[in-house]
């Protein structure tokens, strides 16, 4: 592990129970170069239907409008920076059972034929194969594995279904939940998904 990007996808900033889980991990792990990016306050480029059919236009040699160009160089620059790093850290709230909008609009941004997968007849071949993700998940209710309502879990789900999507199969998880509820049962919660991240930082260097 040399370089880290922790992937940011609350909005709460310090507030923000995955984050100060994804924190203490990332201290942990001790890497050389880490990035935090801040999905909230991160510009991240226009992806409407415009730049969806000016992709198509693009393929198939035909003139864009110049934003239509800006926008996939966009898109490009996204790519290539998350593709730089080796590692991940995801700070992954439930919303409704899935992923923040925010957080979504960013895999929808990087998840690109020719950028972060390829396609054929013989199947899909992603291309950030070879790194690494740690998912912080957290949620109010109690749904870990092996709890009634785990099913609820697309969160996890859809994380781990999309890395492996663009190759990442090296991929490890820790829950926080319940982050809300009688003030005990939120701080035991805390201090589990701390135990947990200290026990997977000392894994991982081992
Ligand atoms: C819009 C929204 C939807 C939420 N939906 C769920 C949900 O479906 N299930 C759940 O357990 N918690 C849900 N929560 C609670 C958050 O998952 C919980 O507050 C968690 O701690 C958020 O992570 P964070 O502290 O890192 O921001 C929701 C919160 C918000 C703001």
């Amino acid at each position: 592990m040399e370089r880290l990007l922790h992937v940011m996808g609350s909005p709460r900033g310090v507030r923000s129970r995955s984050d100060m889980v994804a924190r203490r991990l990332i201290e942990r792990l001790a890497v050389a170069e880490v990035e935090a990016l801040d999905l909230a306050s991160t510009a991240l480029p226009t992806f409407d239907g415009t730049t969806i059919e000016g992709r198509y236009d693009l393929i198939e040699g035909r003139e864009v409008r110049a934003e239509v160009v800006e926008a996939w160089e966009g898109i490009g620059r996204t790519v290539e920076h998350f593709l730089s790093f080796d590692t991940y850290v995801f700070s992954v709230p439930m919303w409704n059972f899935g992923v923040p909008w925010r957080l979504k609009q960013y895999i929808d941004v990087l998840t690109q034929p020719g950028l972060a997968f390829t396609a054929d007849a013989t199947g899909v071949t992603g291309l950030a194969a070879g790194r690494r993700a740690i998912l912080v998940c957290s949620g109010a209710l109690d749904i870990r594995p092996g709890q009634p309502g785990a099913e609820l879990d697309f969160q996890t789900a859809f994380m781990k279904a999309w890395l492996g999507f663009i190759g990442i199969t090296d991929v490890h998880e820790v829950q926080v939940r319940p982050t809300y509820g009688a003030p005990e049962d939120v701080e035991a919660a805390m201090q589990r998904a701390y135990a947990d991240a200290d026990a997977l930082a000392a894994a991982l260097a081992g």
